[in-house]
C-alpha cells in the first residue's frame, strides 16, 4: 500500500485505511507514571491550574510524544472543564478525584448557565494553538470532551462512584429535568468540540466512560441519541469533522452506537470480544483499543500475549492501537516502550 510521506497514519485510519503499521497512542498517556508530568504538576499547583495554563498543559501534552514518538497526542484538559464552564463548581482533591457541588435536586439545574462560557475556556483553545506550532504533521493532534451521559454522572453525584446509581436514579425520578441537562451538554460539547477544531486539533475524541452502566433503552436515550446530535451539529459547523467515540462498557451495544452515532472510529474497551470486534464492528468502522491497562502494568510474556492477540484479530483492517481505558499511574516506562516496540513490529512477524 503506498503511504502519503507526511500525512499521519492515525488520520489515514479515521478516512478508513488500513495501515501497515498500526498507529498507537494510549488514553491518559500524559500523567502521573511519567517523572517529567510530576514535576511539572508540581509547579503547576492545582490539577485546574495545569488544564488552564496554556505552556504548561502545552508541555504535557508534547512530553509523551517526545519520550515514546506517538502517532498521536492528546490535548492535556479534562472532561470536567465543561460543567466548570457551565459555572458548577469543580475542584479535584488529591489521591481522590473530582468534587462536585452535587445536583442532587432538578431544582439544582437552574444554578447553571443555559450556555457554555468559552471566555473561561479560552486558556484550553490557546493550548491547542502553541501545541499546534509544535507538533510535527505526521503526528496526529487529538481535541475530546466527556459524552453528555458521562458528564452528568458526575454532576449529579458530585464525585466518581462505582455503577452511577446517583444518575441512574435521577434519569428515572425525573426525566424532564434529565433531559434539559442532557440538552445543555450536548450543545455545550458540540460547540466546545467545534472550537477546538478551530483552534487547530485534527480529530476529536467522546469519551463515554459510564456508557456501560446503562439498560439498552436508557443506553439509547441517554447515550447514542445525545452522542448522535453531537456529532451531527459538529460537523454542521465543521464539514469532514473526523470524531472517534468512545463509549466504555457497552459490550453488544456497541452495535446500537454504531447504528446511532455516525463516528470515523469506535474506540473498544479490553473486555470487547475481539472476535466480535473484527466481525461485527471493524467491518463497519475502523476500531480503536483495546489492551487491558493492567496487562501494561504487569509487563512481560502477558504483555506480549494480549498485544499480539489484538494485532492477529485487528490490524488486518483500518486499526488504531490504544489502551481499554486509561493508562494507571504505576504503569513501568520499560512497559510503554515494549509495548510500542512489539506494535510496530506488525502483527506474528516472528
Ligand atoms: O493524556 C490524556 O489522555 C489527556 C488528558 C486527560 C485527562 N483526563 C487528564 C487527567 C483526559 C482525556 C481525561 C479524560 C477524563 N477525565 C475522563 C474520561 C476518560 C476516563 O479516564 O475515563 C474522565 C472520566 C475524567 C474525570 C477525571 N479526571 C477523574 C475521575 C479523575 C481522577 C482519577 C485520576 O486518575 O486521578 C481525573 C483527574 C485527571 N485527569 C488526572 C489526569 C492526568 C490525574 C490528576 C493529577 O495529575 O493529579
Amino acid at each position: 500500500m503506498s503511504e502519503t510521506p507526511g500525512t499521519s497514519p492515525l488520520l489515514r485510519v479515521l478516512a478508513g485505511q488500513r495501515t501497515t503499521m498500526s498507529p498507537i497512542w494510549l488514553m491518559r498517556q500524559a500523567g502521573r507514571y511519567l517523572p517529567e508530568y510530576r514535576a511539572v504538576r508540581e509547579q503547576a499547583g492545582s490539577f485546574l491550574s495545569l488544564c488552564f495554563n496554556p505552556k504548561l498543559a502545552a508541555e504535557v501534552t508534547l512530553q509523551p510524544i517526545r519520550r515514546f514518538g506517538f502517532d498521536a497526542a492528546i490535548l492535556f484538559s479534562d472532561i470536567l472543564v465543561v460543567p466548570h464552564a457551565l459555572g458548577q463548581q469543580v475542584t479535584f482533591v488529591e489521591g481522590e478525584g473530582p468534587r462536585l457541588e452535587a445536583l442532587a435536586q432538578p431544582e439544582a439545574l437552574s444554578g447553571l448557565r443555559d450556555e457554555i462560557d468559552h471566555g473561561a475556556l479560552e486558556p484550553v483553545y490557546e493550548t491547542i494553538g502553541l501545541v499546534r506550532r509544535q507538533l510535527p504533521s505526521v503526528v496526529a493532534f487529538l481535541g475530546f470532551c466527556g459524552a453528555p451521559w458521562t458528564l452528568a454522572t458526575y454532576m449529579i453525584a458530585g464525585c466518581g462512584t462505582p455503577d452511577q446509581a446517583p444518575a441512574r436514579m435521577f434519569a428515572y425520578s425525573y426525566p424532564e429535568a434529565f433531559t434539559r441537562l442532557i440538552d445543555v451538554l450536548v450543545e455545550a460539547s458540540a460547540s466546545y468540540l467545534v472550537r477546538q477544531l478551530q483552534a487547530g486539533v485534527d480529530a476529536v475524541q467522546i469519551f463515554d466512560t459510564w456508557a456501560g452502566v446503562l439498560p439498552p433503552d436508557e443506553f439509547r436515550r441517554w447515550c447514542v441519541e445525545p452522542c448522535g446530535r453531537i456529532v451531527a451539529k459538529v460537523r454542521g459547523q465543521v464539514p469532514g469533522a473526523k470524531i472517534i467515540g468512545f463509549p466504555r462498557g457497552a459490550g453488544t451495544k456497541l452495535l446500537s452506537y454504531l447504528d446511532g452515532v455516525a463516528v470515523d472510529a469506535v474506540g473498544l474497551d479490553w473486555m470487547v470480544d475481539l472476535g466480535f470486534a473484527r466481525d461485527a464492528l471493524q467491518t463497519r468502522r475502523p476500531v480503536q483499543g483495546n489492551l487491558d491497562p493492567l496487562a501494561l502494568r504487569a509487563g512481560g510474556a502477558a504483555l506480549d500475549r494480549e498485544v499480539d492477540a489484538i494485532l492477529e484479530a485487528l490490524a488486518g483492517g483500518p486499526f488504531i492501537f490504544n489502551l481499554g481505558h486509561g493508562i494507571l499511574p504505576d504503569t513501568p516506562i520499560a512497559h510503554v516502550e515494549r509495548l510500542i516496540a512489539r506494535v510496530r513490529r506488525g502483527p506474528a512477524s516472528g
